[in-house]
């Protein structure tokens, strides 16, 4: 099986608005973004993928089995899904928590199940701790416990990022990485921050219901982020740019600016390409 997920030409309309406008979207083993900014469709393609909204046209096959509406329990056993605005209750503690999602789930993990879901996510010192009165990135990872702990092999998480500081938000990243090298659960995260898609093993960008460039974030990038651009500044307060097409040929220009007191290289980057991608520029 090469992919977890293969959703082929998406459609979705709610009344005049059409959401997911042919999208088409392929997830690997390993960690995904699927990055775009707001209302470009992300949480429809996922809750579409995932049986929870009704999509007016396309194919959806998880694990290599096509699924229509509703998942089947089998099938949904094999995912933990975080969804947007997602939240246990305050008034718990973490483990009473993690007790009731599971029982809701038709899970009866042990405690020991429980410490071990936590200590995945970094958060088993945080097990008798109130939901309620933890930190937002605190509550992210205990919401991401509670997704593992029916043992998934896919974890589908909508804005995992929302509220977190730009640390956290690296963290969240490493997290899922872990959890991918680690511990064998692949990760589909949505998101509009591209510091974090860019840390994906692979990036799908969505844009007005549409998936318009999907692969490895430096490789969309390499595409439509521009060229390698070295910036020399030389003693007399002369400066100089010069394009690089091909990386190869770097050392040969750096070689050609050694009489330069400062000399800067800017890569092709996600930002640019994203920009490019969405139509911004
Ligand atoms: N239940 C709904 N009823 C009507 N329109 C909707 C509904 N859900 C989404 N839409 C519209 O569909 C489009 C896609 O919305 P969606 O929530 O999928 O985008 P998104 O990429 O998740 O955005 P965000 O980054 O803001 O979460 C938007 O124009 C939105 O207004
Ligand atoms: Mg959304």
């Amino acid at each position: 099986m090469e992919f977890l997920i293969e959703a082929i030409d998406l459609r979705k309309r709610y009344g005049e608005v059409i959401a997911l406008d042919g999208a088409s979207l392929r997830v690997r083993r390993g960690v995904t973004a699927l990055v775009g900014p707001n209302g470009a469709g992300k949480t429809t393609l996922i809750e579409g993928v995932l049986g929870l909204r009704r999509l007016d046209g396309g194919r959806v096959y998880l694990f290599g089995e096509e699924v229509r509406g509703e998942l089947s329990s089998r099938i949904a056993k094999r995912i933990g899904v975080v969804l947007e605005g997602f939240s246990l209750m305050d008034t718990l503690t973490v483990v009473e928590n993690l007790e009731l999602a599971a029982r809701l789930a038709g899970l009866r993990p042990s405690l020991r199940q429980i410490l071990n879901a936590l200590d995945k996510v970094g958060a088993k010192e945080l097990a008798r701790r109130l939901y309620g009165k933890l930190s937002t990135g605190q509550r992210r990872r205990v919401d991401i416990a509670s997704a593992l702990l029916g043992e998934p092999e896919l974890l589908i998480l909508d804005e995992p990022e929302a509220g977190l500081d730009p640390g956290a938000r690296v963290e969240l990243v490493a997290l899922f990485e872990g959890l991918a090298r680690g511990d064998g659960v692949s990760v589909l995260f949505s998101t509009h921050d591209l510091s974090i898609a860019s840390r994906a093993w692979e990036a799908a960008v969505i844009v007005r219901g549409r998936v318009v460039e999907q692969g490895p974030p430096l490789e969309i990038a390499r595409k439509y982020g521009g060229t390698w651009r070295v910036r020399a500044r030389f003693s007399d307060g002369g400066e100089k740019v010069v394009e690089v097409g091909d990386l190869r040929d770097l050392p040969r220009v750096l070689e050609g600016l050694a009489d330069a007191v400062f000399i800067n290289v800017e890569s092709p980057d996600m930002f640019n390409a994203f920009r490019k991608l969405a139509g911004y520029v």
